[in-house]
């Protein structure tokens, strides 16, 4: 089976829902080291699912958007989690002055905004996830890119059929 799906998220409680469904997800598959593309416009909901994906590994403080920090670091679910937005980025090079590399070793997960404006600088993602404005709400694809990835996909596809809260694209797998 193919490790990807798409969704449509009505609200921003679905898209909180999903990274609920993510965190679970991960703690099924426990990868030593997961990095996250987050891909869409601005306002398309990626720091709302990141805060549901915090949530659901047991965070329980305030999630704020990384735009002028560029990176909010959590230790949570014995994890480091580096939540990344490099929409202010001018060059990819400035990647390397974030130090970013060195902080997604092993016991991290990246979650990246933006990842588009650090192209060739950053660790390649295990696992892709896009938002698209939908009407009033979102469409959201996900896609496994790495055996990391590819574990976590299995159980996504496992779980989410059976949430009442996320709906799948008609048509779609
Ligand atoms: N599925 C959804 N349906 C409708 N609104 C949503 C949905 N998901 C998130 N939103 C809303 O979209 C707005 C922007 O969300 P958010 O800040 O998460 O976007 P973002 O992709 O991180 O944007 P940026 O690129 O600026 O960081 C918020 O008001 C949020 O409540
Ligand atoms: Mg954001």
């Amino acid at each position: 089976m193919a490790q990807s799906g798409e969704l449509i998220l009505p609200d921003v409680a679905a898209t909180e829902r999903f990274g609920r469904q993510c965190a679970a997800a991960l703690l099924a598959a426990r990868p030593a080291r997961l990095v996250v593309y987050l891909e869409g416009d601005l306002g398309a909901g990626k720091t709302s699912l990141v805060r549901g994906l915090l949530a659901g590994l047991g965070y329980t403080g305030r999630v704020p958007s990384p735009t002028y920090t560029l990176v909010e670091p959590y230790a949570v679910a014995g994890y480091r989690v580096q939540h990344v937005d490099l929409y202010r980025l001018r060059d990819p090079r400035e990647v390397e002055d974030l130090g970013l590399l060195e902080q997604l070793g092993d016991g991290t997960i990246g979650l990246i905004e933006w990842p588009g404006q650090g192209e060739g600088q950053l660790p390649g993602a295990d696992l892709h996830l896009r938002l698209e404005m939908a009407g009033g709400g979102r469409r959201l694809a996900w896609a496994a890119a790495s055996p990391a990835g590819e574990a976590l996909g299995r159980q996504l596809a496992r779980t989410v059929p059976g949430d009442p809260a996320l709906s799948p694209v008609p048509g779609s797998a």
